[in-house]
Protein backbone atom coordinates (compact mmCIF):
# COMPACT_ATOMS: atom_id res chain seq x y z
CA UNK A 1 0.00 0.00 0.00
CA UNK A 2 1.45 3.20 -1.12
CA UNK A 3 0.43 6.81 0.17
CA UNK A 4 -2.04 8.68 -1.77
CA UNK A 5 -0.63 11.16 -4.03
CA UNK A 6 -2.48 14.75 -4.34
CA UNK A 7 -2.42 16.63 -7.14
CA UNK A 8 -4.47 20.39 -6.97
CA UNK A 9 -4.33 21.56 -10.54
CA UNK A 10 -5.57 24.65 -12.50
CA UNK A 11 -7.19 21.96 -15.04
CA UNK A 12 -7.50 18.38 -13.57
CA UNK A 13 -9.58 16.84 -16.40
CA UNK A 14 -6.82 17.73 -18.24
CA UNK A 15 -4.75 15.11 -16.28
CA UNK A 16 -7.34 12.45 -15.86
CA UNK A 17 -8.36 12.81 -19.91
CA UNK A 18 -4.36 11.64 -20.04
CA UNK A 19 -4.30 9.29 -17.59
CA UNK A 20 -7.40 7.03 -19.23
CA UNK A 21 -5.73 7.74 -22.34
CA UNK A 22 -2.56 6.34 -21.32
CA UNK A 23 -3.86 3.39 -19.88
CA UNK A 24 -6.46 2.56 -22.46
CA UNK A 25 -3.62 3.41 -25.31
CA UNK A 26 -1.54 0.49 -23.21
CA UNK A 27 -4.38 -1.99 -23.90
CA UNK A 28 -5.38 -1.89 -19.60
CA UNK A 29 -8.58 -2.98 -18.11
CA UNK A 30 -10.02 0.43 -17.38
CA UNK A 31 -13.09 1.37 -14.80
CA UNK A 32 -15.10 4.28 -15.41
CA UNK A 33 -17.16 6.17 -12.68
CA UNK A 34 -20.31 8.13 -13.38
CA UNK A 35 -22.29 11.11 -11.97
CA UNK A 36 -21.19 14.31 -13.65
CA UNK A 37 -17.74 15.51 -12.63
CA UNK A 38 -16.14 13.34 -15.38
CA UNK A 39 -17.80 13.82 -18.27
CA UNK A 40 -15.61 16.42 -19.32
CA UNK A 41 -12.46 14.36 -18.64
CA UNK A 42 -14.11 11.52 -21.35
CA UNK A 43 -14.75 14.05 -23.97
CA UNK A 44 -11.08 15.14 -23.55
CA UNK A 45 -9.68 11.43 -23.41
CA UNK A 46 -11.45 11.19 -26.65
CA UNK A 47 -9.79 14.09 -28.01
CA UNK A 48 -6.40 13.59 -27.41
CA UNK A 49 -6.58 10.33 -30.65
CA UNK A 50 -5.07 7.33 -28.56
CA UNK A 51 -5.71 3.84 -29.90
CA UNK A 52 -8.22 2.57 -27.61
CA UNK A 53 -8.57 -0.19 -29.78
CA UNK A 54 -7.17 -2.84 -27.48
CA UNK A 55 -8.81 -1.58 -24.12
CA UNK A 56 -11.44 -3.19 -22.14
CA UNK A 57 -13.93 -0.87 -20.57
CA UNK A 58 -15.79 -1.03 -17.17
CA UNK A 59 -17.50 0.62 -15.00
CA UNK A 60 -17.35 1.33 -11.27
CA UNK A 61 -21.13 1.33 -10.64
CA UNK A 62 -23.98 2.09 -12.85
CA UNK A 63 -27.62 2.76 -12.14
CA UNK A 64 -30.57 0.22 -12.47
CA UNK A 65 -32.01 1.83 -15.11
CA UNK A 66 -31.69 1.11 -19.18
CA UNK A 67 -28.37 2.23 -20.94
CA UNK A 68 -30.58 5.25 -22.77
CA UNK A 69 -31.71 6.25 -19.56
CA UNK A 70 -30.51 9.69 -18.78
CA UNK A 71 -29.31 7.80 -15.24
CA UNK A 72 -27.05 5.74 -16.46
CA UNK A 73 -23.65 5.81 -16.18
CA UNK A 74 -22.72 3.67 -19.23
CA UNK A 75 -25.46 5.86 -21.28
CA UNK A 76 -23.23 9.03 -20.16
CA UNK A 77 -19.61 7.58 -21.13
CA UNK A 78 -21.12 6.45 -24.20
CA UNK A 79 -21.55 9.90 -25.17
CA UNK A 80 -18.97 11.74 -24.40
CA UNK A 81 -16.27 8.78 -24.34
CA UNK A 82 -16.98 5.66 -26.29
CA UNK A 83 -18.80 7.25 -29.48
CA UNK A 84 -16.25 9.66 -30.05
CA UNK A 85 -13.33 7.45 -30.33
CA UNK A 86 -12.34 6.59 -33.79
CA UNK A 87 -11.73 3.08 -33.24
CA UNK A 88 -13.57 0.82 -30.19
CA UNK A 89 -12.49 -0.26 -27.65
CA UNK A 90 -11.54 -4.39 -27.83
CA UNK A 91 -14.48 -4.50 -25.31
CA UNK A 92 -16.81 -2.25 -23.13
CA UNK A 93 -18.88 -4.18 -20.43
CA UNK A 94 -21.19 -2.65 -18.97
CA UNK A 95 -23.22 -3.42 -16.06
CA UNK A 96 -26.80 -4.42 -16.78
CA UNK A 97 -28.26 -2.50 -13.99
CA UNK A 98 -31.93 -3.01 -15.79
CA UNK A 99 -31.93 -6.29 -14.86
CA UNK A 100 -32.27 -5.55 -11.60
CA UNK A 101 -29.37 -5.20 -8.18
CA UNK A 102 -29.21 -8.68 -7.73
CA UNK A 103 -29.14 -10.04 -11.25
CA UNK A 104 -27.44 -7.19 -12.52
CA UNK A 105 -24.30 -7.65 -9.75
CA UNK A 106 -24.22 -11.43 -10.74
CA UNK A 107 -24.03 -10.85 -14.32
CA UNK A 108 -21.14 -8.29 -13.92
CA UNK A 109 -19.46 -10.55 -11.52
CA UNK A 110 -19.30 -13.27 -13.80
CA UNK A 111 -18.59 -11.06 -16.57
CA UNK A 112 -15.47 -10.09 -14.45
CA UNK A 113 -14.57 -13.96 -13.64
CA UNK A 114 -14.83 -14.64 -17.44
CA UNK A 115 -12.27 -12.04 -18.48
CA UNK A 116 -9.73 -11.81 -15.02
CA UNK A 117 -10.29 -15.82 -13.79
CA UNK A 118 -10.96 -16.88 -9.89
CA UNK A 119 -8.66 -14.03 -8.77
CA UNK A 120 -9.81 -10.67 -7.34
CA UNK A 121 -9.83 -9.02 -10.73
CA UNK A 122 -6.98 -6.80 -11.77
CA UNK A 123 -7.85 -3.35 -13.37
CA UNK A 124 -5.11 -1.09 -14.41
CA UNK A 125 -6.98 1.87 -13.55
CA UNK A 126 -10.19 2.56 -11.45
CA UNK A 127 -11.43 6.44 -11.90
CA UNK A 128 -13.71 7.21 -8.89
CA UNK A 129 -15.21 10.42 -8.28
CA UNK A 130 -16.57 11.50 -4.56
CA UNK A 131 -20.05 12.31 -3.61
CA UNK A 132 -20.58 15.26 -1.07
CA UNK A 133 -21.80 12.25 1.61
CA UNK A 134 -18.09 11.15 0.09
CA UNK A 135 -19.13 8.13 -1.33
CA UNK A 136 -17.76 7.01 -4.09
CA UNK A 137 -18.63 4.03 -6.91
CA UNK A 138 -22.03 3.17 -5.28
CA UNK A 139 -20.32 2.54 -1.83
CA UNK A 140 -22.73 4.69 0.31
CA UNK A 141 -22.26 5.74 4.40
CA UNK A 142 -22.63 2.71 6.10
CA UNK A 143 -23.83 0.56 3.81
CA UNK A 144 -23.71 -2.63 3.91
CA UNK A 145 -22.08 -2.98 0.80
CA UNK A 146 -18.97 -1.77 2.41
CA UNK A 147 -18.44 -4.64 4.72
CA UNK A 148 -18.54 -7.15 1.20
CA UNK A 149 -15.23 -9.48 1.13
CA UNK A 150 -16.24 -12.01 -1.54
CA UNK A 151 -18.48 -10.44 -3.64
CA UNK A 152 -16.78 -8.72 -6.70
CA UNK A 153 -19.85 -6.72 -7.49
CA UNK A 154 -23.32 -6.05 -5.24
CA UNK A 155 -26.61 -4.75 -5.33
CA UNK A 156 -27.61 -1.68 -3.47
CA UNK A 157 -31.25 -1.15 -2.81
CA UNK A 158 -31.02 2.40 -1.39
CA UNK A 159 -28.55 4.54 -2.18
CA UNK A 160 -27.77 7.50 -0.16
CA UNK A 161 -28.00 9.84 -3.01
CA UNK A 162 -30.14 11.01 -5.60
CA UNK A 163 -31.10 10.08 -7.82
CA UNK A 164 -32.99 6.95 -5.75
CA UNK A 165 -32.86 4.10 -8.07
CA UNK A 166 -31.26 0.75 -7.24
CA UNK A 167 -27.26 0.56 -8.16
CA UNK A 168 -24.74 -2.26 -8.81
CA UNK A 169 -21.27 -1.33 -7.41
CA UNK A 170 -18.09 -2.95 -7.74
CA UNK A 171 -16.51 -3.77 -4.20
CA UNK A 172 -13.70 -2.95 -1.87
CA UNK A 173 -11.61 -5.78 -2.46
CA UNK A 174 -11.54 -4.78 -6.42
CA UNK A 175 -11.57 -1.15 -6.25
CA UNK A 176 -8.46 -2.04 -3.59
CA UNK A 177 -6.91 -4.83 -6.29
CA UNK A 178 -6.64 -1.86 -8.70
CA UNK A 179 -3.01 -1.35 -9.99
CA UNK A 180 -4.25 2.24 -10.31
CA UNK A 181 -6.79 3.96 -8.77
CA UNK A 182 -7.60 7.80 -10.03
CA UNK A 183 -10.26 10.18 -7.65
CA UNK A 184 -11.08 13.18 -9.85
CA UNK A 185 -12.85 15.83 -7.23
CA UNK A 186 -13.66 19.22 -8.12
CA UNK A 187 -15.85 21.99 -6.83
CA UNK A 188 -16.74 23.94 -3.61
CA UNK A 189 -19.38 21.97 -2.70
CA UNK A 190 -16.97 18.49 -2.62
CA UNK A 191 -14.89 20.13 0.07
CA UNK A 192 -15.89 19.01 3.28
CA UNK A 193 -16.16 15.41 1.45
CA UNK A 194 -12.47 15.67 0.29
CA UNK A 195 -11.31 16.49 3.80
CA UNK A 196 -13.38 13.74 5.56
CA UNK A 197 -12.23 11.35 2.97
CA UNK A 198 -8.79 11.64 2.17
CA UNK A 199 -7.56 13.03 5.78
CA UNK A 200 -5.78 9.27 6.28
CA UNK A 201 -8.47 7.58 8.44
CA UNK A 202 -10.38 5.13 7.44
CA UNK A 203 -14.45 5.56 8.08
CA UNK A 204 -17.31 3.84 6.73
CA UNK A 205 -18.63 7.34 7.13
CA UNK A 206 -16.47 8.28 4.23
CA UNK A 207 -16.62 5.22 2.09
CA UNK A 208 -13.83 7.01 -0.07
CA UNK A 209 -11.46 6.60 2.98
CA UNK A 210 -11.58 2.99 2.31
CA UNK A 211 -10.11 2.88 -1.23
CA UNK A 212 -6.28 1.90 -0.52
CA UNK A 213 -5.02 -0.05 -2.98
CA UNK A 214 -2.92 -2.81 -1.83
CA UNK A 215 -0.38 -3.04 -4.65
CA UNK A 216 -1.49 -0.29 -6.80
CA UNK A 217 -1.15 3.49 -6.29
CA UNK A 218 -3.68 5.50 -4.83
CA UNK A 219 -3.76 9.36 -7.01
CA UNK A 220 -6.19 12.29 -5.68
CA UNK A 221 -6.90 14.91 -8.71
CA UNK A 222 -8.98 17.94 -7.58
CA UNK A 223 -9.30 21.36 -8.89
CA UNK A 224 -8.63 23.97 -6.12
CA UNK A 225 -12.20 24.56 -4.43
CA UNK A 226 -12.29 20.84 -3.75
CA UNK A 227 -8.97 21.18 -2.20
CA UNK A 228 -9.29 24.05 -0.29
CA UNK A 229 -10.44 22.05 3.44
CA UNK A 230 -7.74 19.66 2.81
CA UNK A 231 -5.71 18.49 6.14
CA UNK A 232 -2.40 17.46 4.05
CA UNK A 233 -0.33 19.37 2.56
CA UNK A 234 -0.57 19.11 -1.25
CA UNK A 235 1.83 18.63 -4.17
CA UNK A 236 2.54 20.83 -6.88
CA UNK A 237 1.69 19.63 -10.83
C1 LIG B 1 -22.68 7.43 -9.48
C2 LIG B 1 -21.21 7.53 -9.25
C3 LIG B 1 -20.80 8.25 -8.03
C4 LIG B 1 -20.25 9.60 -8.45
C5 LIG B 1 -20.29 10.59 -7.32
C6 LIG B 1 -19.88 11.97 -7.78
O1 LIG B 1 -23.11 6.58 -10.20
O2 LIG B 1 -23.40 8.27 -8.94
O3 LIG B 1 -20.39 6.72 -9.86
O4 LIG B 1 -19.93 7.59 -7.18
O5 LIG B 1 -18.93 9.47 -8.91
O6 LIG B 1 -21.60 10.65 -6.84
O7 LIG B 1 -20.80 12.39 -8.72
P1 LIG B 1 -20.79 13.85 -9.35
O8 LIG B 1 -19.61 13.91 -10.23
O9 LIG B 1 -22.08 13.94 -10.11
O10 LIG B 1 -20.74 14.79 -8.21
Amino acid sequence: MTPARTLVLEDPTAEVAERLARTAGGGGHVALTGGSTPRVAYERAAALGADWSGATLWFGDDRCVPPDNEHSNYGMAKGALIDRLPEPPAAVHRIEGERGPDVGARAYEETLREAFGDGVPRLDLVLLGLGPDAHCASLFPRDEALTEQDRWAVGVNTPGMAPFVARVTLTLPVLNAAREVVFLVTGEDKAGAARRAFSGVADADAPASLVSPEEGSLTLVFDRSAASRLREPTEAP
